[in-house]
């Protein structure tokens, strides 16, 4: 038998018992732990010396991450993922009806099955540390809490505290734990044993009882109110469902089915609440959407851990200071992010304006991050003094890296990258943020061309999760771990491409986008193709991500992938005539929308039309064809980037969609959803629109390929990172 995950030690008339998963370096409820739960409470039963017990965490700053994920990839049938949740229900009202009542001592991350087994605990004591957070995230999987999760919260926090936990996946930090009654009590960790045991014995003693679960609610009236009667419960959970299918479009079954498992709760007995949470918990288990969240999550884990470049890897160098040249919107967006992960930053822009303009942006992000409660008036002064202005290199000669953000103009980035390696140290690497030239053109104009590669971030910096590292062929590989590990410390999602023109993310929007046009050409309205991408799970419509990124920008990089991968990427007429009419898009308040004086978007601007062919003599075009050419658009031209080598795998093709453009996340990104389409039937569907749209949809070698062997790009069952044996070709 493997060592326990638990450890018990006996002190006095108390239990302390220790979670702490043998060579993990986080806890996790795995099937060996729910035995050994079982097992403990059912030797608490026998042992009369023990009169309490103290739950707590044997890894430092780490309480118990939630359910072990990799144990739900084995689940075969919602019946079996039910009746694990049946054995959860059994266990923790086990635990909270026990003889020994526990105390749970919280100090570090509380999570999904966690968070529902201190809920069945007597007492909870949290460390106020800025570790501790408590959160049911389950529908960011396509799952509900099952283990008890959707009945025990609501009563003990109240129903709409508990629905922002239960629908959002939300941290909730220790302070605001305190406040919602989610937790009794606040210490500081160096005592949060000391106070549990303390509890403990109060329990023991008989000085303090096994309160009514919800003696902890602080809610105000209002609240009370609405959650102690049934049509105010009706109200806010029809409110809830209502805002919930505004957000999700309907695409993600989980909260609606987290809503029915909480209303199921008030609604006749006890048990009746716990057995649709268990019905639901197993449909859910089993469906497409949890498999894609799953897979994502595995995918961003899994690049976590990746050091970007191949064995042997070489170890990142420091990055302790940085140089942000422009300070224009991308610079600023940069330093901000650069600040809030504790890098000294100096900005460089051409003139006293335009510097004091970007320290102005970073200001104000910070300013809205504190108003966010993101940070305290302390974190944002120590913020802004790590960021400096000039417009003369002052502050570059000890720059371990520096992003470049000028114009996207490569005489410009060429003049730049020589001046600073002019000011800078020897050590110093410098990265551009093009969003279109080739990293080695850039390079040719270095001293240094080993110390140049590509970062490519996204906008808003501080919002969009990705970044793409773009070493060209010369680029050390020391400088590319660099670069991965300082794009993971300010906390984003990275993918190593390769350059040609595009990289990965922009090179498969372009297709897609281009499509887009191409159905204008055709007379479809804008707002049906909008309407249809979104229906398809897309955050904004291709045509309305024309007008934030710019017409301006679309109609040059548009030029650009139709220069480097000719007719295939060709830009539509209609692109191309509302381009040369001089409309911006959203920055001008003018482009296929109209906006406000605010810049916020409007109708249709129909006087766009006069410009399109057909003019405003629209025709239907069905949303399911939108949908299947958009789609393939992007997804064939992601099988191509695999295919030559931009992207190293299908999961760094998939997360960089998701993350960089917002591609459904149900749909797991372009290759989970050519696999789910079947690769022979995506060929084949290519093959059609291929005879009808030459040159354009022709299908990759690689899909013909693989659609010839029978092959996909991730197993089909088991973990879907591991490798099955039946690849893609390559
Ligand atoms: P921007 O026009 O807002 O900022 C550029 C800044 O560079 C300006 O403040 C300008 O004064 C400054 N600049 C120009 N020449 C300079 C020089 N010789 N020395 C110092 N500063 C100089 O442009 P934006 O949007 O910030 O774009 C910057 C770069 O980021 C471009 O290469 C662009 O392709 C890329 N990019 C832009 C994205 C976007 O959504 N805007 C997304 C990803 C990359």
């Amino acid at each position: 038998m493997s060592e326990s995950p638990l450890h018990v030690e006996i002190r006095d008339d108390i239990a302390v018992i220790t979670v702490d998963q043998p060579g993990a370096a986080v806890n996790t409820i795995d099937r060996a732990m729910r035995d050994a739960f079982r097992q403990l409470f059912d030797e608490l039963e026998r042992d009369n010396r023990v009169k309490a017990a103290v739950l707590r965490s044997g890894k430092p700053d780490m309480f118990i991450a939630g359910a072990d994920i990799e144990e739900f990839l084995a689940i075969e049938s919602a019946r079996e993922a039910e009746s694990l949740s049946r054995d959860g229900h059994a266990l923790l009202e086990r635990i909270e009806t026990h003889r020994v009542p526990v105390v749970a001592a919280i100090g570090g991350p509380c999570l999904g099955g966690a968070l529902e087994t201190v809920l069945a605990c007597a007492w909870r004591v949290a460390s106020d540390s800025s570790s501790t957070v408590l959160a049911l995230p389950e529908v960011q999987l396509g799952l509900i809490p099952g283990a008890g999760g959707t009945q025990r919260l609501p009563r003990l926090v109240g129903l709409q505290a508990a629905l922002d936990m239960i629908l959002t996946g939300r941290n909730v930090r220790a302070k605001k734990a305190l406040q919602i009654g989610l937790v009794h009590e606040l210490v500081h960790p160096s005592i949060l044993d000391r106070i549990a045991l303390e509890r403990a014995r109060e329990f023991a003693s008989g000085k303090r009882g096994r309160g009514t679960s919800d003696g902890t609610r602080r809610h105000g009236a209002r609240e009370l109110l609405l959650d102690d009667n049934r049509l105010g419960r009706s109200v806010v959970l029809r409110k809830a469902r209502e805002a919930t299918l505004k957000k999700t479009h309907g695409h993600f079954p989980a909260p609606l089915a987290a809503l029915d498992a909480v209303a199921a709760g008030y609604s006749g007995s006890r048990e009746n609440g716990y057995r649709e949470e268990a019905r639901l918990f197993g449909e859910l288990a089993v469906s497409e959407v949890s498999r894609q969240l799953v897979f994502l999550f595995f995918a961003t884990t899994a690049l976590k851990k990746d050091p970007g470049v191949a064995p042997p890897v070489p170890e990142a160098l420091p990055v302790r200071k940085i140089g942000v040249l422009g300070a224009g919107f991308m610079g600023a967006g940069i330093a901000g992010v650069a600040v809030g992960a504790g890098t000294i930053v100096r900005m460089k822009d051409a003139d006293h304006g335009r510097v004091g303009r970007g320290l102005a942006a970073v200001r104000e992000r910070l300013d809205e991050r504190l108003r966010k409660r993101q940070i305290t008036r302390q974190q944002l002064l120590d913020q802004m003094t790590l960021l400096g202005g000039t417009m003369a290199y002052t502050g570059f000669d000890d720059v371990d890296l520096v992003i470049e953000a000028v114009f996207e103009d490569l005489d410009i980035k060429r003049h730049v990258l020589r001046e600073v390696e002019e000011v800078g140290p020897e050590r110093m690497i410098v990265a551009s943020n093009t969003s279109t030239i080739p990293i080695a053109r850039i390079a040719e104009a270095s001293r240094r061309p080993e110390r140049v590669l590509g970062m490519h971030f996204f906008s808003p910096v501080h919002r969009m999760p990705l970044l793409e590292v773009i070493p060209h062929a010369g680029t050390a590989p020391r400088v590319t771990a660099t670069a991965v590990a300082y794009g993971k410390k300010l906390g984003k999602t990275v993918i190593v491409v390769n350059d040609a023109p595009g990289f990965y993310v922009n090179r498969i929007l372009a297709p897609y986008v281009g499509e887009a046009g191409r159905l204008l050409d055709e007379g479809a309205a804008i707002d049906a193709i909008d309407k249809a991408m979104m229906d398809a799970g897309f955050p904004v419509g291709p045509i309305t991500l024309i007008d934030e990124v710019g017409l301006d920008i679309a109609g040059k990089s548009g030029a650009i992938m139709f220069e480097a991968f000719g007719e295939r990427l060709a830009p539509s007429e209609s692109l191309r005539r509302v381009v040369e009419s001089g409309r911006s898009g959203r920055k001008g308040k003018s482009g296929f929308y109209s906006y406000d004086e605010s810049g916020q978007k409007r109708d249709v601007d129909d006087s766009v039309y006069d410009l399109l062919p057909g003019g405003r003599e629209r025709r239907e075009i069905p949303p399911s064809e939108i949908q299947m050419r958009c789609l393939m658009a992007m997804a064939n031209e992601a099988a191509r980037c695999l295919e030559s080598g931009i992207i190293r795998s299908p999961r760094d093709g998939d997360v960089g969609a998701v993350f960089g453009i917002g591609f459904p996340p149900f749909r797991g990104g372009p290759f989970r959803y050519l696999d789910s389409t079947g690769i022979a039937s995506a060929t084949r569907i290519l093959e059609s629109l291929y005879a009808k749209h030459t040159p354009r949809f022709e299908p990759a070698g690689i899909l013909v390929e693989m659609a010839r062997r029978g092959t996909r790009f991730y197993p089909e069952r088991g973990h879907p990172l591991e490798p099955s044996g039946s690849g893609p070709a390559r």
